[in-house]
Formats: structure tokens, sequence, C-alpha cells
């Protein structure tokens, strides 16, 4: 267990590394070259799975240890230069950290702990140090970080740890544009694909020019190289990867056309590409200390990219969407047996702590500060962290100085946020009485935990709807009183707008004034708000379904007005949401048959208004903008309710120029449509997307929420999973154990899942783990599900596992 009480800053310095890589596919040499100086007499360094050659000292062999994971030596107290042989096997390896092949091309991905696995190396990202690379082999492209001297050597004047290191190499094509500066200096930016994909990659790279420029009007950041690559691999574990100056990437956030793309994925790739460049200086620039901080760049460069996209597209719209994850993904893992704090204390595999609470919850307190110290304070706390930090690695602890000291205020409230697990929920009562109301509030936390600032934007609505002012109040005791006074009638409140404090609220409202704030909230995100908790009423708690199902056509009827919001609107919770509401003893059977009635009684009552709408909303020619892709989602919420009521969608799915509304149709059919018309439609599509790996992934996405096991089982021994790959892979047993809830919580769904990951494990042990977060609720559920989890684990648990899934499975079992 690393914890991080135990950190120590490193006792030795690294002046400059030089690296060579002599490249083959089952024997790779690497000759690291480190100057260095150190205050200790010995040296120990990382490695994994290493076969080391040799060990020079001043050009000597020198004694050491080696151990499957170290390599230790004496050194001099003076400045020595120490080379090191390794070799290495690219080929054999399937785990995808460290050098590894996708498709023939060689790449690296060395976050969080990979470059052990290229060289023997102090692999913790407080070590910093300039990199020289010199790549030999018989591949027309060699990539790496920085500027390149001449073909294969490259130079990276920007001292960085090494998990950012990044090799590339392969016979690839190429994209190129260029970028000028704010301060003119012209930035050439390259994206690299395989051949033939070239037309692919036209909206990645508008995105990386508005990410370019928008980080320097809205941040005053700057590019720092005279180069920025993007190459595109499709075997990767992650999202993309941040390597300075050379970004790396899934290939499924990169190529788009509207054929091959969905406006969901148009708005990945912008959002993704935006977090990788903004990267640059939250994460590279700018580093953590210790893996304990890696909020410190994850959670601020969310927030970099969320903005970005607000400003891009609808900021309403993409809060909803931003709040709508954060429940899903965090909440859901805070309420489980993986719930950790934003900084943790303690991990034995830093890999499971790329999450959704270090990632998103991290953003909330970021944007939570910002509503407390106001715009002004914010934005000078940021220049200050720029100005004060740029070129270390730095702690969380230090970040929040710097918006202390430029808002001349105390934050140790606030930064509870960081420390304290779970989330807050606030209990909510008011009394009125002549003209004034009074707000209690209430903060209930874990066992022991101290109040945390929750600074919540409150609006106040008079009884026939108008708006009449807004507030910002903010929680930092366990109680609170607030009073707001000179009202004439008894105001209704909208409660934490914006979704302002990342918490869940207790306020027992009744349908009505529910039904009030979904048509007369000015804030949009509680608009929406307040239809989400109302339909969780009439699902988890037997509020009469008729005047919801009234306000629904309310909806429908508003909902050109602003397509993507309306859209939004009409999405009813999902299974899993409704799992989470009702939080012990779940049944997911009964959970999707309540739905169900409910989806069926709304398409009963409003189908036909649906049609009528659905064919008057013309989208025009494909433009993946956000007012277009509004509009399409709205036609696909429309669509469902039609398709539910019988209509035959075959042509809609037939006719779609893009993939959003052939797509759409398609869901739309296989979810709620007719068996013939679903299996004529999904042969369909597995034949025209045969060949085109990312978008059949969404076929077997859609398998995987609908299969059995046994269809599960079959599907797997198709050919595309003769070879391993981490997107075919989630888009179906993932999608299975994450989205198919009726199905994966049996016996047969636990066993079948353990047994897969047993399997996997020995593959790839970061898509193992993740997988197995499935698991996560299993707590919450009915028995004899809760004890069949249990048992499937505890078999699973007794084998040799990876450190990465036996760390999963140990804390789900704790
Ligand atoms: N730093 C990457 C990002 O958020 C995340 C990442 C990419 C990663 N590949 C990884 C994390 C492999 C752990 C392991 O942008
Ligand atoms: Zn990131």
């Amino acid at each position: 267990m690393i914890k991080l009480e135990d950190y120590k800053a490193p006792e030795f310095k690294i002046a400059s590394v030089h690296l060579e890589f002599a490249l083959d596919p089952e024997a790779t040499i690497v000759t690291s070259t480190l100057k260095m100086v150190s205050d200790s007499s010995t040296l120990t360094l990382d490695g994994d799975e290493l076969v080391l050659l040799s060990v020079e000292l001043n050009g000597k062999p020198v004694d050491h240890v080696v151990t499957p994971t170290s390599l230790t030596l004496n050194v001099p107290f003076t400045p020595f230069t120490l080379v090191i042989k390794t070799q290495i096997n690219p080929t054999a390896n399937t785990a995808l950290s460290g050098l590894y092949r996708s498709n023939g091309t060689y790449c690296t991905q060395c976050e969080a702990e990979g470059f052990r696995r290229i060289t023997f190396f102090p692999d913790r990202p407080d070590v910093l140090t300039t990199y020289t690379v010199k790549i030999t082999g018989k591949e027309p492209l060699l990539l790496s970080n920085g500027n390149q001297l001449e073909h294969g050597v490259w130079h990276d004047p920007h001292p960085k740890p090494s998990y950012l290191f990044a090799l590339v190499a392969g016979d690839l094509g190429v994209v190129k544009d260029t970028f000028t500066t704010m301060s003119g200096r012209v930035v050439a930016l390259e994206i690299y694909v395989e051949h033939g994909k070239e037309p692919l990659c036209a909206y990645a790279m508008d995105s990386l020019k508005r990410s370019m420029r928008w980080d320097e009007t809205a941040f005053g950041r700057e590019y720092d190289l005279d180069v920025f690559m993007i190459v595109a691999v499709s075997d990767f574990n992650m999202g993309a990867m941040e390597n300075k100056g050379l970004n790396i990437f899934n290939d499924k956030y990169v190529l788009a056309n509207p054929e091959t793309a969905t406006d969901a994925d148009y708005a990945n790739i912008e959002g993704i590409i935006a977090h990788e460049y903004f990267h640059n200086w939250t994460g590279n620039r700018i580093t953590c200390r210790d893996w304990f901080q890696l909020s410190l760049k994850e959670g601020l460069t969310v927030f970099r990219d969320q903005e970005f996209s607000s400003d891009m597209r609808s900021r309403p719209v993409k809060r909803i969407e931003d709040v709508r994850l954060l429940k899903s993904a965090q909440f859901a893992e805070d309420a489980g047996p993986l719930s950790h704090p934003v900084r943790p204390r303690q991990y034995a595999e830093i890999n499971n702590f790329y999450t959704a609470t270090v990632y998103n919850k991290g953003a909330e307190v970021i944007r939570m500060m910002k509503v407390l110290i106001g715009e002004k304070a914010f934005a000078d706390g940021l220049d200050l962290y720029f100005k004060r930090h740029d070129g270390q690695a730095t702690t969380i602890e230090l970040f929040v100085k710097c918006f202390e000291e430029v808002a001349e205020r105390s934050l140790d409230i606030h930064s509870r946020w960081y420390e304290q697990a779970g989330t807050p929920l606030v209990r909510v009562s008011t009394e009125y009485e002549g003209g004034v109301l009074i707000l209690h509030l209430e903060q209930v936390l874990r066992e022991g935990h101290l109040p945390q600032s929750l600074p919540l934007r409150v609006g106040f609505l008079s009884p026939n709807g108008e708006e009449l002012f807004e507030e910002t109040i903010t929680l930092d005791q366990f109680k609170g009183r607030f009073i707001f006074e000179d009202f004439k009638d008894e105001p209704i409140l909208s409660l934490n707008r914006g979704f302002s404090a990342a918490v869940n609220i207790d306020y027992g409202r009744s349908d009505q004034t529910l039904a009030f704030l979904a048509t007369h909230d000015s804030d949009d995100y509680n608009r929406r708000q307040a239809v989400e908790t109302y339909a969780l009423k009439v699902l988890t708690k037997g509020a009469d379904a008729a005047p919801f199902i009234a306000l629904y056509g309310k909806l429908i009827e508003e909902s050109p007005r602003d397509p993507a919001f309306y859209a939004h609107a009409l999405t009813l919770p999902s299974e899993e949401d409704i799992a989470r509401e009702i939080g012990a003893n779940i049944n997911p059977d009964a959970i999707k048959q309540t739905r169900n009635t409910l989806v069926v009684a709304l398409a009963k009552a409003h189908a036909e208004r649906a049609s009528a709408l659905f064919h008057t909303l013309q989208t025009g020619a494909f433009s993946p903008d956000a007012a277009s892709a509004g509009k399409r989602s709205l036609r696909i919420a429309l669509l469902r309710l039609m398709v539910i009521e019988g209509f035959d969608a075959s042509e809609i799915y037939m006719n779609a120029d893009n993939l959003t509304e052939r797509f759409g149709a398609l869901a739309c059919v296989v979810h709620h449509g007719n068996v013939a018309t679903r299996d004529k439609l999904m042969a369909d599509f597995q034949a025209r997307f045969e060949d085109n790996a990312n978008v059949f992934d969404k076929y077997l996405s859609l398998t995987g929420m609908k299969a059995s096991v046994l269809e599960v089982k079959t599907m797997l021994q198709g050919a595309v999973f003769t070879k391993f790959n981490p997107n075919r892979y989630r888009a179906l047993v993932g999608v299975f154990a994450m989205s198919n809830p009726t199905q994966f919580h049996t016996k047969a769904g636990y066993d079948f899942l353990c047994e897969e990951l047993l399997r996997v494990d020995k593959i790839n042990p970061q898509v193992s783990a993740r997988v197995a977060n499935a698991f996560r609720s299993y707590k919450s559920m009915e028995e004899p599900r809760k004890l069949a989890a249990h048992e499937a684990l505890l078999a699973l648990s007794k084998h040799e596992l990876s450190n990465d899934l036996k760390d999963i499975i140990t804390r789900m079992l704790a």
C-alpha cells in the first residue's frame, strides 16, 4: 500500500536523459543514459518486466542488484553518468502499458507507471528532466516528444516526468495544418492516422485549433513548442493521453464523418481533443508531485474542457449532460465500496484511481470554489498558479493556496471536499409567515466528517411564475438558517440552480410544485431537474402518474423552442438512476417493469403529438454543430414514443444520411420495436459496418444492453473477438455489465463476468479492473442477488490476479 503520509522528495536529480531505441517487434533494445547527481550513496530505480542487459557507471560495469521491480546500485556523491541497457518485447505487451504495438504501429502509454516497462528509471511524477531520444528502425515515421532534430532524433526542451514520455513508430498517413499563437508563432499541427483515414480527421483538427485559441482567450495560455502532434491508435486503454507535444488517442476519439460518427461522438472528439491539449498547461507545464495529487491535473483539466465545450455549444445543455454523468458515474461510485476522496490517502494500484471521483468530482470542487470566491478572484488565482508553479511538480494544497491568497480568505472548509468521500445530503425545510421566508438547511455527511462548504444558488419565483430574484448562499456549517423578506406571497424556491453544489437534496416537494418548476423555472438546469425529480417520484414513490403524463405532453409541445434542452427533459431516468434513488434492496426486474409501464403510458398519450412534431422538425444537410445535433436528439426522443406505439422506423433508419439518425432509429427499434424489425435492422447494421470497428462497437453495445449471458458468450466466440481489443471488449462485455441490469444482476451474470475477468486479467489488467467496477453496486442489491455476487467475487479473489484486479476485488469485498 502506498501512503500519502510516506511521501519523501527524491534525493537525486537527473540533469538530462538520452534514450536510444533500436526497434524490433520482439526484441527492442533501449539504451538510457542518465546524467545525475545524488545526495544518497544508493540509487534505486523502478522496473517492470524488463530484461536487463547491462549497467555502466561512468563508463564501467558496476555491481547492482536487480529484482522484478527494481534496480539498485551504489553511486558517488559527485555527478555521474549511468548507462542502462534493457530489452523489451513490444509484441507481447498486451497490457498496453509501456511500449507496445497496435496494428503494427509502435506506440507507448506511460501514465501512470508504464515508463518502468521501457527502462529502469525513477518512475515518479516529481522527477523532471529533459529528454533527447534517438529511434532507429525501418519505419518511415519515427516520433517522440518535442522538436525533431533529424529523422528519428528528438529533443524536448521542457523538463518533464517520465509519464509524459511518448514514442510512435510506423507507417501512417498525416493531416497537416498550422496554428498561429497569440504572440505570432506558427505551430505545425499534425494528426497521424492509418493510411486512407486522413479524410476522417477534419473535425479533430478543427477542434484542436479551436482549443488552442480558446486556451489563449479564456486562460491566457499559449502553446510552447513548434509542433503539436496527435496519433490515433486502435488499441488503447483509455480515451487519450497528453504526452508532451505528442498526444496519443484512442482512434474512436479522432475519426469522424457523418456516416460513421454520431453527434455524441463529435462532442466527445471535441471535448477530448480539448482535454488533452489543455493538459499542456494543467498537467505538463505544472505537473503532480505524487499520484495522490492526480486531481490537481485531472479535476482542473476536466473543469477546463467542460468550460470549453460550454462556450462552443449550449452552456445549460452541457451542464445538464455533465451533471447526468456526474450522478451516474461519480455518485454511484461514491455510494459503494469503491468510494474514495478526490485526494486519496492511500492506494494499492494507482491505475484504479483514474476515476469519476478524481476527474468529475474534482472538477466540481473547482467549480464550487469559483462560485465561492467569485469570477475575478478565480481568474487571478489561476494566473498566480500558472506563474508560481510553472515548471514544478506540485500539490492540491498549493493550488488552493493561490486562490486563498488572491481572495484573502481561508479555503480550509472548502478543502474538505478533497479529503472527505461521499456525497453530501442537504435536508431542506422552509417556514413562511407575513412576507418572511426562513430557509432551514442541514448537511448530512458521513460519521465523523466535518462540514463542507456548499454554495447554493437559490432562485425565488412568485406563485404565478415570475422570477423575483436569485441569491447565492453558502452552507458551511452542519445547519444554517437563511432569512428572506418582503414577499407579497409565499415564493417558490428553485434550489441549487445549475447544480452549483454537488450534493443530493432532500426537499419534500409536492407534485404540483415540481410541475410548476418544470414549466416556469428560468434556470434550465433546474427546470430539467424538476422533471427528473418528478419522474423519480412517480417511479419510486408511487406518485400519481396522470399529471406527470400531462406535464410530459406540455414539454413535447414546447420542445421546438430549444430542441437540445427538451431532448434531455423528455429523457426519463435510466434504470440505473432509479436504482440509485431506491438505494437498497434493489430488484432490477421490478425497476425495469415500472419504468416500462410509465414509458408505455407516455407513448400512448403522446405518440400522435410526437409524430406530428417529428415530421415538421427537419434537420437539413448534416452539420455537427450543437443546434443541428439538438434537433436530431429531439427527433430521436420523439421517435422513441412513436416506435413504442407501433410506428415502423425502418424507413427512418434506411433513409438516414447520418449515423446519429440511423443509429438512433436502430436503438429505438432494438429497445421498443417488434422482433422482426429489430432483427432485420440489426442485420443490416451489421452488414453495413462489419469492416468499421468503431461503428461496429455500437452494434456490440446495443447487443450488450439487451442480451442474455448466453447471447453475450456466443458473440464473444465470433471473429471480431479473436484478437483482444479494449474498445471491442468494453462495447460488449463492459456494456453488458454496466447497462444491462436485469441480465447482469443474476447468479449467471455474476459468474459469467467473474469468469471473463479472470480470463481478460491475463491479457490486460487495466481493462479487467475497469470492467470489474460493474460490481460496485452489488451491496445494494436484494437477496439472493447480493449473496450470489459476493460468492462470485470471493471465488475470483482466490485466484492469482493482477495487482489492478486484486485491488478492486479486495476493496469490493471489504
Ligand atoms: N491522463 C489521461 C487523461 O485523462 C488518462 C490516461 C490515458 C490514462 N491513458 C491512461 C490513465 C492509462 C491511466 C492509464 O487525459
Ligand atoms: Zn486528463
